[in-house]
């Protein structure tokens, strides 16, 4: 006979469990209301996601698409700041949480969560996949056309938990031409061939510095060959975005390089990659 204490325990783990799959019923539901799911991932930080992540979103925000982008950075979550809307209160609605908007964009961040900005968040492994999966399953996306997620850098839980808990059109990685980066880019390229999620291709990021003066190419992160590394790996190579001056300060003051610099050299690259993921991920369905 179970005790009483048992047996309290007992419906306390069941309804736990219960709770979950309704979690995983309702992230299929909001998921699927989603046509296109693109995730920007690097087994680096620093390299560039976030800024790839914010820009893709607003290219193809441009382009007419209804787009929402998801920011997972748990331990620096930098799309709110980079689209102009940090510091913004969720709404709380019968219809899940209301994603914030700005430049046509729909974001939601683990920012929005936090009550004072620079409180640094120290969530273990359970608490971060929880908190991803209650974005999946509580946001209220509406309809979109196409969900950019940026995620943090490395091979741990949250992108872990977006490569299994989403289902993925692909993943976009970012490198630097640095070998040292390459080094881990290739763990985080191999955590996406483990899951079976196909890899959209890679960007070299920080690819070369062209010198105001002299209008020479500057290697200031190096020239290791990213799209050498990328045919050995069998992974396709989106091409190189250049070092740009312009980029950090338009991160900083909240409008993305492709909305407040349409003609800047990587703006017309960051648009060219939209254009190849549209041709080749969502006009493809
Ligand atoms: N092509 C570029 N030219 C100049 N600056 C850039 C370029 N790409 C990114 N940056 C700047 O480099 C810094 C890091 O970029 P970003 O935050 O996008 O990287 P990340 O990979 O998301 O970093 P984290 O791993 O911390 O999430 C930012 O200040 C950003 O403005
Ligand atoms: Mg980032
Ligand atoms: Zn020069």
């Amino acid at each position: 006979m179970a005790t009483e204490e048992e047996e309290r325990k007992y419906s306390a783990e069941e309804e736990h469990k219960i709770k979950l799959m309704q979690q995983e019923v309702d992230i299929v539901k909001r998921m699927s209301k989603i046509k296109h799911k693109i995730a920007v991932m690097s087994g680096k930080g620093g390299v560039g996601k976030s800024t790839i992540a914010v820009n893709l979103a607003a290219a193809f925000a441009k382009k007419g698409y209804k787009t929402g982008i998801m920011d997972v950075d748990i331990h620096g979550p930098n799309v709110p700041m980079m689209l102009g809307v940090e510091g913004k209160h969720l709404i709380f609605t019968a219809n899940g949480i209301q994603p914030v908007e700005s430049e046509g964009i729909k974001i939601m961040s683990v920012g929005f969560f936090l009550t004072s900005l620079d409180s640094p968040v120290v969530w273990r492994g359970p608490r971060k996949t929880g908190v991803i999966k209650q974005f999946l399953s509580e946001v209220n996306w509406g309809d979109l056309d196409v969900l950019i997620i940026d995620n943090p850098p490395g091979t741990g839980d949250e992108p872990l938990t977006i490569l299994q808990s989403v289902p993925l059109d692909g993943v976009v990685l970012v490198t630097t031409p640095q070998a040292v980066v390459q080094e881990d880019v290739r763990k985080g390229i191999n955590l996406v061939l483990d899951s079976k999620v196909p890899i959209i291709g890679i960007i070299e990021n920080m690819s070369g510095f062209i010198c105001p003066h002299c209008h020479e190419e500057v290697p200031i992160f190096g020239s290791g060959n990213t799209e050498e590394m990328a045919k050995k790996m069998d992974v396709h190579f989106l091409g190189k975005l250049p070092l740009n001056v312009e980029t950090p300060v338009t991160s900083d003051t909240g409008i993305p390089i492709v909305i407040k610099d349409p003609e800047s050299d990587i703006a017309i690259k960051i648009s060219e990659i939209a254009d190849y993921i549209e041709k080749t991920v969502i006009k493809k369905k």
